[in-house]
C-alpha cells in the first residue's frame, strides 16, 4: 500500500518535472524527431509525387474513387459502416481525434494541380494540394489564392470542406466565397460538378462546413488574385481597447462599403489595452530606399513574427517590405504563438541561430505521437479556438476572452460574411444590425485564442469545459460560429442553434448521404 503510494508520488513529481521542463524535453527529443519525421513525410510525398503525379490521369483517379464507393454500395447492409477518407487523422491540422477506424475508409489520394486559367482567374486542383505547394506554384506566376491560410500544411480541399479565412478576407469573405466549383463523388458513386448556378447549387452551398459528410471532394476550382512580389506592411501600435477596435472597423470597410481598404489587415492584441494593427499592400519594392526595408521574416534566425510585431509597441510603429510568400507564411514558424508554450526559450537569439531551423514542431508529428492520456492532459490545459464573430462585438469578445481564458496575444482579422439569403447553407445571413450599410455582407472577424490559460499558468483550478461552454453561449448569442477543427462542447440542440442545418439536412437526403457518411454533428463533436 505504502509503496504504491510512493510510486504515485514519484509519478506525480515526474509529471510535474516534465511540465516544468517541457521546453528541454521538447528540444531534446521532440524537435529532432519531428524534424526527421517531417523529412520522411516530405520524402514520401516527393516520391509519391514523382511516381504518381500525373494531372492528365485525374479522371482515371476519380474513377478509382467512384469504384471504391460503388464497391461499398454492394456490401451487405450489416457491413456498411459510414465512409470517410483514408487520410490519416494525424495528417490533418484539426485538433480533434476523429476515430477513422470506425469508418469505412476510401482512399482519396489526389494531390495534383490541374489547370491554371488566367482568363477566368481560377485554378483547378485536386483536394490534397497543400497551401504551401499551391502558394509556391502561384507566386512564381504572379498570383495567389484569394483566400488562403497561414499554415503551409493545410490542404486546399480540407479548407473548402471546413472553413478558411485570412487577412485578405475583409475584401472577399471566407474561403468558400473563393470556390468556383466542387467536383464531388456522392454516396452512390456518381460524380457531380457543383457550382453556385447549376442544378447542384444546394450542394454547392452546403459543402463548406460539411467536413466531408456529403460526399468525397475530388477537384475544386479556386479564385486567384494578381499579386506583386512584396507586401508593404505598416505596423501601427494602438493604445486603448476602443481605439484599436474602432481602427479595425474603420480600416476593414465595415462602416463604409466603398472605403478604400488595404490588401491585408490584421491586429495582434497583446493586452486589453495594447494592440498592433498591421496594414499591408502589395508592392514591387521599386521605390528608392525600398531595398533597405526588406525583411525576410520567415528565416530561421529571425525573431518569431508575433514577437517582432510586439517590438513596435515600444518603437512607436514602423513599416517594412516582406516578400509575399514569406508574408503569407509569417505565422508558420511559431504556429502563431503556440510554440511559446512548448518551448518557452524558443525565441532566444542563441536558440534561434542554433536550432531555429528545427521549428516549428510539425503538427502532424505532435498528433502522431499524442496518446489519449497526453491528449486528455493537454486539452484541459490549453485553449485552441478560432471563432467567427460580428465586428460589432469586438470589445465584448476581448473582455470575455480575458475573463475566461486570460491568455494573450489574441489574433484578430476581419472577414466579410455574405448574406446569401435564408437557409442557404450552414451559415445564417448576418442580422440587420450586423450588416455593412448598403452592402450584401456584414463585417465579421476571426478571433484566434491559442495558448495556456492564465489559471493553468498560475496553477489555479481551471475548468476547460465550463470556460468553453460559456464562450460558446456567447458566440451563439451574438450570431457567431465556432471553427469546427477545434474542440466543441455543444449539445446537438445548441449546435443546431449556432448552425443552420436546414439545407444541409435536405442535401443529406437528396444526395443519399444519410447512412453513407457520418452526420456533421457526430463527426465534429
Ligand atoms: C493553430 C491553428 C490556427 C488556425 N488558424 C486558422 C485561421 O486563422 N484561419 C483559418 O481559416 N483556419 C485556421 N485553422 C484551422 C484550419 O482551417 C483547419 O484545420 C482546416 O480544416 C485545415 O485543413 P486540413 O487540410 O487539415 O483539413 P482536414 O482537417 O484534413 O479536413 C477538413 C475536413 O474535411 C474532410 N475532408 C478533407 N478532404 C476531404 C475530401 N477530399 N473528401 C471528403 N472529405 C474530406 C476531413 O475529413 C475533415 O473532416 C487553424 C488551425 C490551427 C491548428
Ligand atoms: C495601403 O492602401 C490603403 C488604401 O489605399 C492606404 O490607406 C494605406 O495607407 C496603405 N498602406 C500601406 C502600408 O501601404
Ligand atoms: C532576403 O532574401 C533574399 C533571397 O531570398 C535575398 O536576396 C535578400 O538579400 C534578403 N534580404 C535581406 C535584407 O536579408
Amino acid at each position: 500500500m505504502q509503496s504504491c503510494f510512493r510510486k504515485m508520488l514519484i509519478k506525480q513529481k515526474l509529471i510535474r518535472w516534465l511540465e516544468d521542463h517541457r521546453g528541454v524535453v521538447i528540444v531534446l527529443f521532440c524537435l529532432p524527431a519531428s524534424f526527421i519525421f517531417d523529412i520522411c513525410l516530405r520524402l514520401r510525398n516527393g516520391i509519391i509525387r514523382f511516381l504518381f503525379s500525373a494531372p492528365h490521369q485525374h479522371d482515371e483517379r476519380v474513377r478509382a474513387v467512384q469504384g471504391a464507393v460503388q464497391k461499398w454500395n454492394k456490401l451487405p447492409q450489416m457491413e456498411k459502416r459510414p465512409m470517410c477518407t483514408s487520410r490519416p487523422n494525424w495528417l490533418s491540422l484539426s485538433t480533434k481525434f476523429f476515430q477513422k477506424n470506425k469508418c469505412h475508409q476510401i482512399p482519396v489520394s489526389l494531390f495534383d494541380i490541374l489547370h491554371l486559367d488566367k482568363e477566368r482567374m481560377l485554378i483547378r486542383l485536386e483536394p490534397m494540394v497543400s497551401v504551401r505547394d499551391v502558394t509556391k506554384y502561384l507566386i512564381q506566376r504572379g498570383y495567389t489564392l484569394a483566400v488562403t491560410l497561414e499554415i503551409g500544411d493545410a490542404t486546399c480541399g480540407g479548407l473548402a470542406l471546413a472553413v478558411g479565412m485570412t487577412t485578405y478576407s475583409h475584401k472577399v469573405g471566407l474561403y468558400q466565397e473563393a470556390v468556383a466549383s466542387y467536383d464531388v463523388v456522392l454516396a452512390d458513386g456518381s460524380l457531380v460538378h457543383a457550382t453556385s448556378k447549376n442544378e447542384h447549387r444546394d450542394l454547392f452551398a452546403c459543402l463548406p462546413w460539411s467536413h466531408g459528410t456529403l460526399g468525397f471532394l475530388v477537384a475544386l476550382e479556386l479564385k486567384i488574385i494578381k499579386v506583386k512580389p512584396y507586401v508593404h506592411l505598416q505596423y501601427i501600435p494602438v493604445k486603448g481597447k476602443k481605439n484599436y477596435c474602432d481602427k479595425m472597423r474603420l480600416l476593414s470597410g465595415a462602416l463604409d462599403k466603398d472605403a478604400k481598404t488595404p490588401d491585408y489587415l490584421e491586429a495582434t492584441v497583446f493586452s486589453k489595452d495594447e494592440a498592433v494593427v498591421m496594414v499591408g499592400n502589395f508592392s514591387n519594392a521599386d521605390q528608392p530606399g525600398d531595398k533597405n526595408k526588406i525583411n525576410n521574416v520567415t528565416r530561421w534566425y529571425k525573431p518569431w513574427f508575433y514577437k517582432h510585431v510586439e517590438t513596435f509597441l515600444r518603437a512607436g510603429g514602423g513599416d517594412e517590405l516582406i516578400p509575399l510568400e514569406q508574408y503569407l507564411l509569417r505565422h508558420n514558424r511559431a504556429i502563431f504563438w503556440v510554440v511559446k508554450s512548448m518551448i518557452p526559450f524558443g525565441n532566444h537569439p542563441l536558440f534561434r541561430w542554433l536550432l531555429g531551423w528545427l521549428c516549428p514542431p510539425k503538427p502532424g508529428f505532435l498528433k502522431y505521437t499524442t496518446t489519449p492520456g497526453i491528449r486528455a492532459m493537454t486539452f484541459t490545459k490549453q485553449v485552441f479556438q478560432d471563432i467567427v464573430l460580428p465586428i460589432t462585438v469586438l470589445e465584448k469578445s476581448i473582455d470575455i476572452t480575458e475573463q475566461l481564458f486570460d491568455t494573450y496575444p489574441i489574433l484578430i482579422y476581419p472577414c466579410r460574411i455574405y448574406d446569401h439569403g435564408a437557409n442557404s447553407g450552414q451559415l445564417r445571413p448576418p442580422k440587420p444590425d450586423q450588416m455593412c450599410p448598403g452592402a450584401d455582407f456584414g463585417m465579421f472577424y476571426d478571433l484566434g485564442v491559442y495558448g495556456v490559460p492564465g489559471k493553468v499558468k498560475r496553477r489555479e483550478r481551471y475548468d476547460a469545459v465550463e470556460a468553453m461552454r460559456t464562450m460558446e453561449a456567447f458566440i451563439r448569442e451574438n450570431g457567431g460560429y465556432s471553427f469546427l477543427y477545434a474542440d466543441i462542447f455543444m449539445a446537438e440542440s445548441e449546435f443546431r442553434e449556432m448552425f443552420d442545418l436546414t439545407l444541409y439536412e435536405h442535401c443529406r437526403v437528396k444526395y443519399g448521404a444519410n447512412g453513407a457518411f457520418p452526420h456533421l454533428y457526430d463527426k465534429v463533436k
